[in-house]
């Protein structure tokens, strides 16, 4: 008999529960009633307090489309994992405890960056783990897309295609404020699917005036709205250059919600312009998972599940040149995908003149 736990870590996305069937799928199609399946409720917080059931077939079935986690999700910072939380035993030795007591032969792991730090350490400290990259950031080192990525991108072109209308009648200027702290893949994406001004990313450090002469530019030749993809994460070129430090305590200090607010701001007082700010927010990570997103999901649950039969512990199953293969979680740990400046997507968006804020 082979026993697994399988658990889902950090913010939920799109196509969870569609990756979960799939391996449940592909491992009771391979080893029937000879294995036992262990949802692992809310992340590592299950395992390190030992909240996980036994799971039966089915309860993998009718959640493909269904959004969200079935087996919950929560976020335990890799910072503290090893930090005491008033337990004399750390949370690493409770999860390794836990593993252990339910007889574990393997974890499969679905999460984001810090989900693979994460189960990095348990594959270090000995556990079997394999893992399956979700995220609607796209930002994880090693794969070329995660699953949540595109339904994200379906969702935040939406509402950029929605404003585009009421922006055209009113005459204004408007920001849709994206996802994306670090990594801008999901703004230029969705910026680029519903033929936005002005794109900026965390990556390209924004110059107001350039921002500003667009959008006159553009009143100019006759239009006179323009509409702004901006990512949560965008940074202003003066501040890319600070600390980190200096940088937390000047955004700490700013008076607005968030960079959007300050940027519709400096807009509106520079041009006197209206400027309205949309965020969309976790809308982003909600419903169901797109057609693509089921598909990859499901092509990495079956892969997840291959590399468990094999013995192949220590991977994280990912995308590459479209076919999907295994990374080792040491190459993946630590690491951030991030958008290259001179990416082709990036030149496509300058050429077909998108301004990019620098
Ligand atoms: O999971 C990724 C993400 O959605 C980021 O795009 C976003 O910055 C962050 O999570 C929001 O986190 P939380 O759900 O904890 O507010």
């Amino acid at each position: 008999m082979k026993k697994v736990g399988i658990l889902t870590s950090g913010g939920d996305c799109q196509g969870l529960n569609a990756a979960i069937r799939s391996v449940a799928k592909a491992l009771y199609r391979e080893f029937g009633k000879d294995i036992s399946i262990y949802g692992i409720k809310n992340g590592y917080t299950g395992l390190i307090d030992g909240d996980y059931s036994l799971m039966e077939e089915r309860d993998f079935s009718g959640i493909l489309t269904l959004g969200g986690t079935i087996l919950g999700t929560s976020r335990q910072p890799f910072k503290q994992i090893r930090k005491f939380d008033g337990n004399p035993v750390d949370k690493v030795e409770r999860m390794k405890m836990n593993y252990k007591k339910l007889g574990l032969d393997c974890l499969f792991v679905l999460g984001g960056n810090g989900t693979h730090k994460t189960a990095n350490l348990l594959s270090e400290e000995g556990l079997n783990v394999i893992t399956l990259p979700k995220t609607i950031d796209n930002d994880i080192w090693g794969t070329d897309m995660t699953f949540g990525f595109y339904s994200a991108v379906d969702i935040a072109s939406d509402v950029l295609d929605r404003i585009h209308t009421t922006a055209t009648s009113h005459s204004r200027v408007f920001i849709v404020e994206i996802m994306g702290h670090k990594a801008g893949w999901l703004t230029l994406y969705a910026g680029m699917a519903s033929g936005s001004d002005i794109i900026l990313i965390p990556e390209i450090p924004y110059n107001i005036d350039s921002v500003v002469a667009e959008i006159e530019r553009r009143e100019k030749t006759g239009k006179r709205f323009s509409i702004l993809a901006v990512a949560e994460g965008a940074v202003s070129a003066d501040e890319a250059k600070l600390e980190k430090k200096e940088f937390k305590k000047l955004r700490q200090q700013m008076k607005y919600p968030s960079v959007s607010y300050r940027i519709a701001d400096e807009i509106g007082k520079k041009t006197g312009n209206e400027v309205r700010v949309t965020v969309p927010g976790h809308f982003q990570r909600g419903g169901s998972p797109c057609p693509y997103d089921r598909i990859l999901a499901t092509r990495f649950g079956a892969a997840a599940a291959a590399l468990f039969r094999e013995k192949k512990y220590g991977n994280m199953v990912a995308l590459r040149d479209n076919e999907v293969v295994a990374v080792p979680l040491c190459e993946v740990a630590g690491k951030l995908k991030r958008v290259p400046a001179d990416c082709e997507q990036i030149e496509a968006a300058r050429n077909i003149g998108v301004n990019l804020g620098d």
